[in-house]
């Protein structure tokens, strides 16, 4: 049993981690923190409290930090929409914000907890970031970072750069640089996992709230995928953050040297990652290099369906 703080900027991905890790029993989510990313604050804050409200989950969703760090924001409407959740009808919010700064009730929580605590993070990494600087001893109750972020191939926003880390790379640079586990989830995987019109098909035959809601999600998340990048099915890149704290192997990890570029021009947010450890530095980070892909869409089915109606 892990206990987790998920902090997200939803995000029709954003929304399927916290589908997978609202209902699963090796997971404990203790609170779904929100910072600024797909769209704005407040959207995506808005977002959370629809998944959470649709899905019937009995957790806190707290608002966080409205921009990055030191940055001029940016957020990803091509992809995600206007409401940076489009494609599916979630009617009224009737649940309300948890009255907390997201980065004070990670330090809380963290300092307050018996048992150590992993902090999963789908968005721009932001709210952790602000925390550690904050109360740095925090660190000590922390079991591990795991983060859907970064690429050590190539980028999806600039050649160099994946989403989660440009739009704050002051912020990853701060997370990678706490000294603490660190395990990324990038591109180079999540782009292997892509939800094509079979998942979709296969989601659908489940009949529950659950699955209504991936079907439509991910419909106009293929649209947005196809006009940007020319898939057939876009990339389900943050659930598997969740996935591999539900089943480790459902990954290849492989342990190397992580540094954050946050000086340069063409290459600012690159995840440096020293694959062949060319430079002999510290293995700072785990990542990523291979997914199980069939164990990954059985993981996000057996999630669906582990929702009632
Ligand atoms: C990441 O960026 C966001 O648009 C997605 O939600 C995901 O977290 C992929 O680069
Ligand atoms: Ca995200």
């Amino acid at each position: 049993m892990r206990n987790i703080i998920l902090d997200c900027d939803p995000g029709h991905d954003d929304a399927i981690a916290i589908l997978l890790a609202g209902s699963n029993p090796e997971i404990n989510l203790l609170g779904v923190t929100v910072v600024a990313g797909n769209q704005t604050l407040e959207k995506t804050a808005n977002n959370a409290l629809k998944v959470v409200q649709w899905l019937g989950l009995d957790v806190p969703v707290i608002k966080g930090c409205p921009g990055p760090m030191v940055r001029k924001q940016m957020i990803a409407d091509d992809i995600h929409g206007e409401t940076g959740l489009d494609g599916h009808d979630f009617g009224e919010i009737k649940i309300k914000l948890q009255e907390d700064h997201a980065v004070n009730f990670i330090i809380d929580t963290i300092l307050n907890s018996k048992e150590k605590i992993t902090v999963v993070t789908c968005g721009p990494m932001t709210n952790l970031a602000m925390a550690l600087r904050l109360q740095p001893k925090i660190k000590e109750n922390i079991e591990e970072i795991v983060l859907m972020g970064g690429a050590y191939t190539f980028g999806n926003v600039s050649p160099a750069a994946e989403f989660n880390i440009i739009a704050d790379a002051e912020a990853a640079y701060v997370c990678f640089t706490a000294g603490l586990p660190i395990t990324m989830m990038g591109l180079d995987v999540t782009r292997k996992v892509q939800v094509l019109p079979e998942v979709v098909e296969r989601m659908d035959k489940i009949s529950n709230k659950a699955a209504e809601m991936f079907v439509n999600l991910m419909k106009f998340f293929n649209k947005s995928q196809k006009e940007v990048f020319g898939w057939d099915g876009g990339p389900l890149h943050d659930p598997l953050t969740v996935a591999y704290l539900i089943d480790p192997s459902v990954v290849t990890l492989k342990k190397m040297n992580t540094r954050i570029d946050i000086r340069s021009t063409d290459s600012y947010g690159r995840t440096n990652c020293d694959y062949f450890d060319y430079l002999g530095l510290e293995k700072n980070s785990n990542v990523a290099i291979d997914v199980d892909v069939k164990k990954y869409w059985d993981i996000i089915e057996k999630g669906i369906r582990s929702y009632n109606d």
